[in-house]
């Protein structure tokens, strides 16, 4: 606060008064500790505290000293800043309180005892500013096609400067890759500015820009980062065959962002839907992965032929064509079970090649997994369709039993070897149901 010029005088005046009353006093006045630096955030009060000995008739003043502003003398404040006010106990404790501390009254302050010469000492008020973003230089959600770039940015002012840090809500790394190709992985990135170069669908996701400065409350912004592509297709088995009255479940995995609209026509061109005959699933993996799954009930040779399992989204469409044949095989009577297995095997992805399309996430790292050849590769199996480029697999009973025994396997294996030597019993809280149901399986494979 600026005084008014006479002020200046007037304290003069009556400090030099006074001084000229007491010449000759035996004890001069003292400090008797220094006076505190206060470090304050915005909007609290802050407290000088000016401790003197033998103040004797003396009198205590403060002044703000980059501004020469006169804050109070004695019992009485002199600046018309209302925010500011003095107390003081017995002829010691001298306080100078401010209220609700503005950046303005940053700087020095000065205890002032006015002796011939006077005596002073100083202390610096530092007001300290939780960190905010500025809006006009912080991003909100994006979209970019795979292989593009995606440059988010987040600025915060605040005192002292805040540091903006960069992670993503999954807790997964980020990944950073040079311009030269080399991929680096961290789990915070500290600039302002993040900027992904030939972005990938595994770079999809939110991503929480922090800022802070020491100064509570440090403040957070999600961002989420859309990495849109054409829809691609995986199947697993192109050819399934199954004996009459039995019910059969093809499937095909879906990724695509936008999400995809999924569905399965018929050679004839008729849309399958769920009815008696069929049941139509479709299962959500991850933000863009998808499983679509058609089961046929009863088989009859009416249902032969061929199921096609589309994708589109607004990038395109992709479809792969899935074979049912008839199988000669002993009539079954129930098979329901089959079907309580499906909905096992997918339940806990495990790794293997037996699962590698539920997890395309893990294989984020590995270079396939880069735009381009990762496309590709997914493109031509999805197209590969009608020619039959594998051996004759069935999906029906031995190759879903096969499967499941491999998985039971290493389930088994697992537990056996990491946690319970010989014996044969699932604890671990996580793994019990699916190890309790895989055992069941066994138990079902040995009686068929
Ligand atoms: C206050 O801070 C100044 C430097 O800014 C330092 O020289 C001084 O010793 C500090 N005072 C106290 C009491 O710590
Ligand atoms: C790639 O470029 C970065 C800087 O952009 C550099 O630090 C790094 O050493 C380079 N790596 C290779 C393999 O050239
Ligand atoms: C399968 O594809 C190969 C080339 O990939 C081709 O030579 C062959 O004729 C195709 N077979 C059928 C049945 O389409
Ligand atoms: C198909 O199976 C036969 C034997 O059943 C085997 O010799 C051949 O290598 C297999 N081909 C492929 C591509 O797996």
């Amino acid at each position: 606060m600026q005084q008014p010029w006479w002020s200046i005088y007037l304290l003069a005046i009556f400090m030099l008064g006074l001084d000229s009353k007491l010449v000759g006093q035996a004890f001069q006045p003292e400090f008797a500790e220094p006076l505190m630096n206060l470090t304050v955030p915005i909007g609290r009060d802050a407290t000088f505290r000016c401790l003197v000995q033998n103040l004797g008739g003396y009198r205590v003043g403060w002044v703000k000293a980059d501004t020469k502003a006169i804050q109070a003398i004695h019992v009485h404040v002199i600046t018309n800043n209302h925010r500011v006010g003095v107390s003081h106990n017995g002829q010691t404790v001298w306080n100078l309180h401010i209220r609700n501390v503005q950046e303005e009254d940053r700087g020095q302050y000065m205890c002032q005892i006015n002796t011939d010469p006077m005596k002073s000492q100083m202390g610096f008020l530092e007001v300290v500013i939780p960190p905010d973003f500025i809006p006009e230089e912080t991003s909100g959600d994006i979209m970019v096609p795979e292989g593009g770039t995606a440059k988010v940015s987040c600025r915060a002012r605040g005192m002292p400067e805040p540091r903006v840090l960069w992670r993503r809500e999954d807790g997964a790394d980020i990944v950073i890759r040079d311009p030269n190709g080399t991929k680096t992985k961290v789990a915070m990135y500290d600039k302002e500015v993040l900027t992904l170069t030939k972005i990938s669908r595994s770079d999809m996701g939110a991503y929480l820009c922090i800022a802070s400065n020491g100064v509570p409350p440090s403040v957070s912004k999600r961002i989420s980062i859309k990495v849109h592509f054409h829809p691609v297709i995986q199947v697993p088995n192109q050819l399934v065959g199954a004996p009459q009255g039995t019910d059969v479940t093809i499937e095909c995995y879906v990724e695509s962002s936008p999400k995809s609209i999924n569905y399965w026509v018929r050679d004839s061109n008729e849309m399958v839907i769920s009815s008696n005959k069929y049941e139509v699933v479709n299962t959500v993996i991850s933000s863009f992965e998808s499983r679509m799954a058609l089961t046929v009930r009863r088989l009859t040779s009416a249902d032969v032929g061929g199921y096609r399992c589309v994708a589109k989204n607004s990038l395109g469409e992709v479809d792969s064509v899935i074979r049912l044949y008839e199988i000669p095989g002993p009539t079954v009577k129930n098979t329901s079970p089959a079907n309580k297995r499906e909905e096992y095997r997918y339940s806990t992805p495990i790794e293997g090649p037996d699962n590698q399309f539920g997890s395309a996430d893990t294989s984020d790292d590995e270079d396939e997994r880069d735009i381009g050849t990762y496309t590709t590769d997914r493109h031509s199996n999805s197209y590969r369709n009608e020619n039959v480029t594998r051996n004759r697999t069935i999906n029906y009973a031995p190759t879903t039993e096969q499967k499941l025994n491999n998985k039971v396997r290493k389930i088994i294996n697992k537990f056996e070897i990491e946690k319970f030597g010989n014996n044969r019993c699932c604890v671990h809280s996580l793994f019990v149901i699916n190890c309790v149901l895989s055992l069941g399986i066994i138990v079902v494979l040995d009686y068929t």
